[in-house]
């Protein structure tokens, strides 16, 4: 018997006309912590214009940017109920709820940017987001990121054993919690908007950055060593509320996500490019440089793992994509 021999002559009657009610008008709302002038901002703004544009002005998305709508914890909240449609949102937070997520943060995982940008359109990671409906309540759509991280510290440090007992910033995760705490050092988590000013007021010794950051915001001015030590990457991802996402038609639910994650894409594109540029950028200023490879950080790593392959069941499936993404 087919479902629809199960409908009543009213019930199919109702859901004909839901299926032929044409979209309904909307005026979505999008939050992110970055400011206007990053990136993911501006590509939430594109992103919005295209909604707009291809939905022939039916739909709008205001973009709240800047903590706006709080931080992430408090904007996921806000998904949650549906108060807030979508999102650009780090995976640090998500990595607080679904810790499996925590596997994307593994030190080393990946070497540069362009094995982050091909580990986060593989498979591996794209499959991860299936757990975000059931998990969060949110539905992923798709991953953005930012630059490997780095380390700048108001002291001289050419590797962890200089950074042991300060006081390093991280943007609030327990992944990026557990490599510092594995490293010696105090790691103090704090969002974006407040490092500056802890730089400037000794509040914090050093930061966990990246390239793009550390120009934008101007840290190496209150800051000036860094330590290029790429041992991570830095996923974001695009989402939507699961209760907004139930009640969208097809048609919105195919260009809300076919428009967010050429977007997002274009956000890896844009990371991808600029990152050894970036590097120049900074090699070119006032500021003492040292590097430092995994084999420094060796021993974080062993302690790291040893918590993390309990807590992330697709950690081995991210290395071997990364293993075999290294190996092309
Ligand atoms: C951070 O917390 O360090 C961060 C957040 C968003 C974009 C870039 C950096």
């Amino acid at each position: 018997m087919s479902i629809k021999c199960l409908l009543t002559p009213v019930m199919t009657g109702a859901l004909a006309l839901a299926m032929a009610l044409p979209a309904q008008a909307r005026d979505f709302r999008l939050g992110l912590i970055t400011p206007p002038s990053h990136k993911w901002t501006q590509a939430a703004v594109a992103f919005a214009d295209e909604v707009k544009e291809q939905s022939g002005g039916e739909h709008s998305i205001s973009i709240f940017p800047a903590q706006q709508l709080g931080n992430e914890a408090q904007m996921v909240q806000q998904l949650q109920t549906g108060a807030l449609d979508m999102a650009f949102l780090t995976i640090a937070e998500i990595s607080n709820r679904v810790p499996d997520f925590g596997a994307l943060y593994a030190p080393y995982l990946v070497d540069n940017i362009d094995q982050a940008a091909a580990l986060l359109r593989s498979d591996a990671a794209n499959d991860l987001l299936n757990q975000l409906p059931a998990e969060a309540g949110l539905v992923g759509v798709g991953y953005g990121m930012a630059g490997m991280r780095q380390v700048m510290s108001r002291s001289p440090a050419k590797g962890p054993d200089d950074l042991v007992g300060k006081k390093l910033r991280i943007t609030p995760f327990e992944p990026l919690r557990d490599f510092y705490m594995a490293t010696g050092a105090a790691p103090t988590p704090l969002p974006l908007p407040a490092v500056y000013d802890a730089l400037a007021n000794g509040q914090i010794d050093a930061i966990d950055m990246d390239f793009d950051s550390i120009l934008i915001f101007k840290f190496y001015e209150r800051a000036d060593n860094l330590l290029i030590s790429n041992h991570m990457m830095f996923p974001m991802v695009g989402v939507v509320s699961g209760r907004v996402w139930k009640d969208l038609s097809k048609e919105d639910r195919q260009l809300l996500q076919a428009s967010m994650r050429k977007h997002l894409d274009g956000v890896i594109d844009h990371f991808q490019q600029q990152e050894s540029q970036q590097e120049q950028q900074l090699r070119a200023l006032d500021i003492t440089i040292e590097e430092a490879g995994r084999e420094t950080f060796a021993a974080a790593i062993d302690d790291w793992e040893k918590i993390w392959s309990a807590k992330s069941k697709s950690l081995p499936n991210l290395r071997q994509a990364a293993a075999d993404i290294k190996s092309n």
